[in-house]
């Protein structure tokens, strides 16, 4: 499974990359804005300096033309930028008509298997259901990563599942289960999937008993 990392905070994004484990970064409107007063375009460059692969993108624009021209620049950033769309009607057109310029689209706010099955015939790279928001108003997210995952893997789309709006680890390790390709993580959950205190406590022990030795 793909990790990317949910935020658009450098030191977030530089802490798990020390690892080697994120292969990606999305961003969104609010990410960004709790960044205070930066430039989108000047935070975007500074994270694909940071991580060699995907960097998702948002348009603001609502409109198809506008999205193709907002979706243009944001893709002549840096070749690793890849534009995240709404799944509104001309989210799915801007879709196509990039996708078929070889520009890489996220399918966002993705909460229905039909708007997926869309959005993979529209030639986008990734599909974003949003499960957290769906457990938030009591539908089961992860039935929604089974029911996209079952519906591509009889095909031969391209598209990706990137599971988004993860909140706690059980989300990863489930997604992972069914064969998300991809998780999304903000960095609190990133950090909630490794610690361990059977893991920091184990180890205390091992190195107070290794001091009877000396
Ligand atoms: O990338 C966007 C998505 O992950 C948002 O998550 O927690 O705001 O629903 P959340």
């Amino acid at each position: 499974m793909k990790i990317f990392i949910d935020t658009a905070n450098l030191d977030e994004i530089k802490k798990y990359a020390e690892y080697g484990i994120v292969d990606g970064v999305t961003t969104n409107p609010s990410l960004v804005a709790k960044e205070g007063d930066i430039s989108h375009e000047q935070r975007i460059k500074e994270i694909c300096e940071i991580i060699d692969g995907p960097v998702s993108a948002e348009v603001l624009a609502t409109e198809y033309e506008e999205m193709l021209k907002e979706g243009r620049m944001l893709a002549g950033w840096h070749e690793n930028v890849v534009v995240k769309l709404p799944t509104i009607r001309d989210g799915l057109r801007a879709c196509k008509t990039l996708s078929d310029e070889g520009i890489k689209v996220n399918m966002t706010l993705v909460f229905s298997p039909s708007q997926a099955l869309f959005c993979a015939k529209a030639g986008a790279t990734f599909i974003s259901p949003f499960i957290g928001r769906l457990d938030d108003i009591s539908e089961p997210g992860m039935e929604l990563i089974e029911e996209i995952v079952d519906i591509l893997s009889n095909y031969d789309y391209k598209a990706e599942v990137l599971t988004a709006s993860v909140r706690h680890p059980r989300h990863v390790v489930e997604a992972a289960k069914i064969g998300s390709d991809i998780a999304t993580i903000p960095f609190d959950v990133l950090d909630k999937m490794f610690n361990h205190p059977l893991t920091d406590r184990g180890l205390e022990k091992f190195l107070k008993d290794a001091k009877k030795n000396k």
